[in-house]
């Protein structure tokens, strides 16, 4: 049988190549061999966000987005979190299995709070919504960047208290951290995210792309003096290369008379290259929203038709029906 993928992403505004080479050009490619479900996590949002046109931008946008950039909507299973209400029905019954000490000790919920979020139950409680997420899919595989590590052993250890008082009802997932994958730097050499504002949004306006990769941080390294690739402006352009075209780009950084500026546009030439099709198909997707509602309908569908089996076997396990 195939396994059961599941992921969510937040739409907290524009997708970057971040994101893309850390999570969702895997997914587009494990959509064959494996079962994909995927949904915007606007549940999760809220719990930092609180004007309204822009999440319902945001999630519009961020569906569009994963369309645009090859999740399926026939082989796979992709929706709108908050589409789905049983996803809230589970939650409140997860928290009766859910420790206060286990939420106390999340590190995303106290760095939160330590950056200036106030600290609401939605917040605190934000790790028993994303085990019903995964919970109510019944996933066997969640791909996850380390910050969310200590999340998926939290949804084992709520999946599992349930399974031992009511027996056998929800699928013990694993989480899947990508080790081969090194972090994903930013123009600014820190980690690539959107808070530190140092991405390469995947389908920004030219001009924006342009500023950020003008933006990149580079060294004072004279014209011939050998360059060094352990930078951002090569780890950053080395993504978008296969083995020969890295090989090359190397052996330039390694010749004297390079330029960086040189370097930069190629980059924006290879960038907007790289992702043409998907630029395309996004204006297509946005000059016709209502095919999008469509896809979202279909996806609500998919997704509601799982999500109500499982709650229903939950509902009677725990004597609630
Ligand atoms: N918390 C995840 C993030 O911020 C998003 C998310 C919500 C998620 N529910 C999930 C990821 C379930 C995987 C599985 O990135």
């Amino acid at each position: 049988m195939k396994k059961r993928i599941l992921s969510g992403i937040q739409p907290s505004g524009q997708l970057h190549i971040g994101n893309y080479f850390g999570m969702i050009e895997r997914m587009v490619s494990l959509q064959k061999e494996s079962e994909l479900f995927c949904f915007i996590a606007n549940y999760h949002s809220l719990t930092s966000m609180s004007e309204s046109k822009k999440l319902e931008k945001n999630t519009f946008e961020a569906f569009v987005d994963l369309l645009a950039l090859g999740i399926e909507t026939d082989d796979s299973t992709f929706w709108i979190q908050s589409h789905v209400p049983e996803v809230t029905e589970l939650s409140w019954i997860l928290s009766n299995f859910t420790s206060v000490g286990l939420m106390q000790r999340s590190t995303s919920y106290k760095d939160k709070i330590a950056n200036g979020l106030k600290p609401n139950m939605g917040l605190f409680s934000y790790p028993v919504l994303m085990a019903s997420d995964i919970l109510l899919y019944q996933s066997n595989i969640v791909p996850v960047g380390k910050d969310q590590k200590q999340h998926l052993e939290m949804t084992k250890d709520i999946a599992l208290k349930f399974n031992n008082f009511y027996g056998d009802t929800f699928v013990i997932p694993e989480a899947e951290i990508d080790k081969n994958k090194n972090l994903i730097i930013g123009i600014d050499g820190q980690k690539m995210s959107k808070s530190y504002g140092n991405t390469i949004p995947i389908f920004g306006e030219e001009s924006q792309i342009k500023d950020q990769i003008m933006n990149i941080t580079t060294d004072s390294a004279g014209l011939n003096d050998l360059k060094d690739t352990d930078t951002p402006l090569f780890q950053i352009f080395s993504m978008f290369l296969n083995d020969d075209e890295l090989k090359i780009l190397d052996d330039r950084y390694n010749t004297p008379g390079l330029k960086y500026m040189e370097v930069k546009n190629e980059l924006f030439e290879k960038i907007i290259d790289y992702f043409s099709e998907q630029r395309k198909k996004r204006n297509e997707l946005m000059n016709n929203p209502d095919d999008v509602v469509d896809l979202m309908k279909l996806g609500e569908e998919k997704a509601r038709d799982i999500a109500s089996k499982t709650l229903l076997k939950v509902k009677i396990a725990a004597g609630l029906i």
